[in-house]
């Protein structure tokens, strides 16, 4: 079955596809948050500008449709308010129900939970409406905010993936994090909680 398109809701924030007259505040919203987004996201350079924003929302609304990746924007409870950041799930494999999840948040926003509660709600979405068997997180050793979003959901650290990806002229390695669906089922009450913002565990 296909993933709709509606918004879905954490206790502080509404996850909604993009949509195009997304692109200005999303642009304001990367270039604002540029130099935190440079180290780590290939995507993300100076000059990143309204054609980037426009074809990044063009893209992700076409893989949503053909099913392969769904991007969802960061909003406030009422859908509102400037742009916080971008949460995905996408399809590693189909066929193994693998998917792999990614996120950037504004920097006017970090360190406020967002990432944790949102990433929740797609682990929800991942094992719960896409059905997958596993889901990976790939972060860049050294990326220790992103590292204790990880931590903080319960991923399990895999191991370290060599000169994985290529940012800026600079081979970055990665470690693997992953959660099963066993493993979600039996952490489904702790991430249901990450949701509803009533967990600080760990
Ligand atoms: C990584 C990122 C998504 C985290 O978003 P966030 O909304 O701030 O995350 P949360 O608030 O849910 O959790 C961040 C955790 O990192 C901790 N943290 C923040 N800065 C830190 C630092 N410099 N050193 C160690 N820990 C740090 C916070 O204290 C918090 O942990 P805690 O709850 O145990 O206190 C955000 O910083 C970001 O977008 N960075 C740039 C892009 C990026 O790295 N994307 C991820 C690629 S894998």
């Amino acid at each position: 079955m296909d993933l709709h398109v509606d918004s879905r809701n954490t206790a502080r924030y509404t996850l909604r596809p993009f949509r195009k007259r997304d692109a200005e505040t999303l642009l304001e919203a990367v270039r604002h948050s540029m130099p935190d987004l440079y180290p780590f996201l290939p995507w993300a350079t100076h000059g990143y500008n309204q054609v980037n924003a426009t074809r990044f929302i063009r893209d992700a609304t076409h893989a949503w449709r053909e099913q392969r990746a769904f991007n969802f924007a960061i909003r406030d409870a009422e859908g509102a308010g400037p742009h916080l950041g971008n949460v995905f799930v996408l399809y590693v494999s189909k066929s193994s129900r693998t998917g792999e999840i990614g996120y950037w948040i504004n920097s006017g926003n970090t360190s406020q939970g967002i990432a944790t509660e949102v990433t929740a709600r797609i682990v929800q979405v991942a094992f719960e409406e896409l059905g997958l068997h596993r889901v990976v997180l790939r972060i860049a050793v050294g990326n220790r905010p992103s590292e204790r979003v990880a931590e903080k959901l319960g991923f399990t650290r895999e191991g370290v993936l060599r000169e994985e990806l290529e940012v800026h002229g600079t081979w970055l390695d990665h470690t693997a994090y992953s959660m099963l669906e066993r493993e979600y089922v039996s952490a489904e009450n702790d991430i249901a909680a990450f949701v509803e913002y009533q967990s600080k565990a760990i």
